[in-house]
């Protein structure tokens, strides 16, 4: 009953006029396939220069392709230099906004605290937050698989109420960008955990409709792995979403 959604993390790569090529192709490249996008959701997320063009392009040739930012603030408006706000991001038409990856927490020291509060911004304006948790391998080592992602997650749902629509990604530090993905056991470990909290916290029923999404690393040759995990619902994808024939086929899970 969970859509899997296959989300394209472009992170600092590609402008908006290479955006608009890029799309165009991806979008041709899934058709091509009988990409069934009811069946399986595609995201891209493109930097905020991007966003407008992107969002030109999939109304006006109506692309069955979601897309959304790689961050919001926390604020509505005002002297925030820099920042971008939720009803920004709305006005859009972003369906998503990825919150709290491991590089805004890292070289941007955002914290729990931020993430719940972008969360909520995100929410007040119909935007689905995708909260991004994971470790660091000196994490693992000291509390083992779980403990991080799930204090994380506790820490974010404080800016998430009732039956909202949320996505949470599990994206291991040590597993971003160094080609060292983390197994499927591992992910639907944590995941599970990442459930019981959800489950905790929103109530069964939101738990089952929430997706939990895993990232780091993913590539063509490893997505079908993850996808057979009972409680890993997609995948987020960095360096390999911006190769459009291997995100496309790693939305096929192959
Ligand atoms: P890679 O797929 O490049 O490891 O990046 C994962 C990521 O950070 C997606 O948000």
């Amino acid at each position: 009953n969970r859509t899997p959604l296959i989300a394209g993390n472009w992170k600092m790569n590609l402008d908006h006029l290479q955006a608009i090529a890029f799309v165009q192709k991806l979008a041709w490249n899934l058709s091509e396939a009988k990409h069934d996008f009811a069946a399986v959701e595609v995201a891209v997320f493109p930097p905020f220069t991007d966003l407008r063009s992107v969002q030109t392009l999939v109304s006006a040739d109506k692309l069955p392709l979601a897309f959304g930012a790689q961050d919001v603030s926390e604020h509505v408006s005002g002297a925030y230099t820099g920042e971008i706000s939720a009803a920004f991001l709305a006005q859009l038409e972003c369906r998503y906004v990825i919150i709290g990856h491991s590089e805004r927490r890292t070289l941007h020291g955002e914290t729990d605290e931020q993430v719940a509060a972008k969360s909520a911004a995100a929410l007040a304006h119909n935007i689905v937050p995708i909260i991004c948790v994971g470790e660091t391998a000196e994490d693992l080592e000291k509390h083992g698989p779980s403990a991080v992602p799930v204090a994380q997650l506790r820490a974010a749902l404080a800016g998430v109420t009732g039956a909202a629509d949320i996505v949470v990604a599990y994206e291991p530090v040590w597993a971003i960008g160094s080609g060292q993905a983390a197994t499927p056991e591992q992910a639907e470990q944590v995941a599970a955990a990442l459930r019981g909290v959800l489950a905790e916290v929103l109530g069964e029923d939101v738990a089952g409709k929430t997706r939990i999404l895993y990232g780091g690393s993913v590539k063509s040759g490893n997505i079908a792995g993850f996808m057979r995990e009972p409680n890993v619902d997609g995948a987020l994808v960095g360096g390999a979403s911006l190769d459009i024939a291997e995100f496309a086929a790693i939305s096929r899970f192959q």
